[in-house]
């Protein structure tokens, strides 16, 4: 997937395009559908739907007018979970960056390895006007390099040349404070930027900063206020931007903006939306508002795979397993593709049907049947439901079946770890414990402890004391 950036002579369509596809791709790649059952949330990105990212491209040779192509950054949920951390890879990033430079500089002096800064000294020296299209391109330079250093000294000089500042060049200053994690500068020429010259994409990239960098507050205020500033003359803002809102709701538990951001989008027919309404579902679904996740499913026309597995994901956290399966049956019905992630939520709900594994081994044989049993979700939704029905040598032998690659999923030991804890089966599970040891897993803690309780004895803490879990 790629992501077209033109900054140059493209002006404002190639940067609304460019979140679009970012936004999209981190659906696809990233989405919803990851996130079946809260025991199957592999990380919390995934499930929560939308990560949106400033795109922070490789340096590259650009000539003005041309289209970049960027690689749009990788999903890291380590930097995704943790702002501070997120910050600081940012930093890294830079400083790796600059000593390139500084190594490219030192080994062979080309002049492709100047910055924007030598750019201008070059100019200032041979007393030449700097033209707004150059300007424009040393933004975008300062842009993907993401420094900071250089983006501060081309604005001065920007600031000292007097040239008149567009809407269009302002936002690409306000991109390139972004991209250069100067969040709080970013916010304060934007603050300066008069009503007419802020845009739907002036907001969107402040939106988008902020929600890159956890300040999901802030964010919802600028929403706010946007709505408040622009209620009569209607941005048009594109999808992303709502799901980020809503994102931001659900991480400050603001149930109330995020049904009033609904209200609006069926005011101004948004509710056809397939992302959107995908992302709604989950939303409510998050909330436990199972009867607004429904009323959101039954207004769209269009169910996809994701639509549905969302339904049955709600149904699932809200404990309502028999609707999840009623789910499942009538997705199939109307034909819609079930894949890894619709069937490890179905495998949850079974697995809590007290019905002794009928209705997990009928979904044991599908998935064979559809060629998903080697997917690690499937195995994982597996063990854990024959784990729940008690049916452990099942269980033992689908955990056996996960190949070594994917034994890293702690999901899965700890699913095997439960079944034979909750049906009390503690020798096993120590030695379970054991194998969990050798391969380097750290067991749930809330888990040992019920073992300690189980057992009753100091010799079973001493033991894993022992083995230093
Ligand atoms: C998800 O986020 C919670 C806190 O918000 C954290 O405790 C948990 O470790 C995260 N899970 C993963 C898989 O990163
Ligand atoms: C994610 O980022 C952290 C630090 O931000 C890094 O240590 C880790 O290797 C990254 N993981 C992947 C899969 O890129
Ligand atoms: C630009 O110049 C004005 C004065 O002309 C000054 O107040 C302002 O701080 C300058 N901005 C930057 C970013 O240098
Ligand atoms: C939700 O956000 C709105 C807008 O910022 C705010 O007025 C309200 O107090 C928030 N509600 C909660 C429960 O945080
Ligand atoms: C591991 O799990 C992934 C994702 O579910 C799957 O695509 C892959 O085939 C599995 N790897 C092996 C070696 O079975
Ligand atoms: C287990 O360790 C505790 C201290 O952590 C100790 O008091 C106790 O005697 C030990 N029990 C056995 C059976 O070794």
């Amino acid at each position: 997937m790629v992501i077209f950036l033109g900054f140059c002579k493209l002006v404002i369509q190639p940067i609304f395009l460019s979140m679009e596809i970012v936004s999209h791709w981190h659906y696809q790649k990233a989405g919803f559908h990851a996130a079946p059952c809260d025991k199957y949330k592999i990380s919390n990105v995934s499930s929560h739907c939308i990560q949106f990212r400033l795109p922070m491209p490789k340096p590259q040779a650009h000539h003005p007018g041309t289209i970049t192509i960027i690689q749009p950054p990788k999903i890291n949920s380590t930097a995704f979970n943790d702002d501070d951390d997120c910050k600081g890879s940012n930093k890294k990033k830079k400083k790796k960056e600059k000593k390139k430079e500084k190594k490219k500089s030192n080994s062979n002096a080309t002049p492709t390895t100047s910055t924007p800064t030598d750019i201008l000294r070059l100019m200032d020296g041979l007393g030449l006007p700097i033209p707004p299209d150059i300007y424009a391109s040393l933004i975008k330079e300062s842009s993907t390099t993401g420094d900071a250093t250089q983006a501060t000294q081309l604005l001065a000089h920007i600031n000292r040349s007097g040239l008149p500042l567009s809407s269009a060049l302002l936002n690409r200053i306000l991109l390139m404070y972004v991209s250069c994690g100067l969040i709080h500068t970013a916010r304060h020429m934007f603050d300066k930027m008069n009503v007419l010259n802020k845009n739907s994409i002036s907001w969107a990239i402040m939106l988008a900063a902020y929600m890159d960098n956890g300040f999901y507050e802030e964010a919802i205020f600028l929403f706010v206020q946007m709505m408040e500033l622009h209620s009569t003359i209607m941005l048009e803002l594109p999808a992303w931007i709502f799901i980020c809102v809503l994102k931001a709701c659900v991480h400050t538990m603001n149930l109330t903006l995020g049904k009033q951001v609904h209200g609006w989008l069926l005011k101004v027919g948004y509710a056809t939306n397939l992302f959107l309404s995908c992302y709604l579902i989950s939303f409510y679904g998050k909330f436990r508002c199972l009867d607004d996740a429904d009323f959101v499913f039954d207004q769209t026309s269009e169910r996809n795979t994701v639509i549905w597995t969302a339904k049955m994901v709600n149904k699932c956290q809200g404990e309502y397993m028999h609707e999840a399966l009623v789910a499942f049956t009538e997705m199939g019905r109307a034909g819609v593709k079930r894949n890894e992630f619709t069937y490890s939520s179905v495998l949850r709900a079974c697995g809590r049907m007290k019905d002794h594994g009928r209705c997990g081994r009928l979904i044991h044989a599908s998935t064979i049947k559809l060629g998903l049993e080697s997917d690690i979700y499937v195995q994982c939704g597996l063990v854990d439901m024959y784990g729940k029905c008690g049916l452990l040598v099942e269980a033992r032998r689908v955990f056996e079946t996960v190949s070594d690659t994917n034994k890293t999923n702690i999901v899965c030991w700890n699913a095997m770890l439960t079944g034979y804890i909750r049906h009390g089966l503690y020798i096993e599970a120590i030695k379970f414990l054991y194998q969990m040891k050798a391969a380097g897993i750290q067991p749930q803690e809330s888990l040992l402890n019920e073992l300690r309780i189980a057992c009753g004895s100091t010799t079973l803490e001493n033991k894993t004391d022992g083995m230093q879990i």
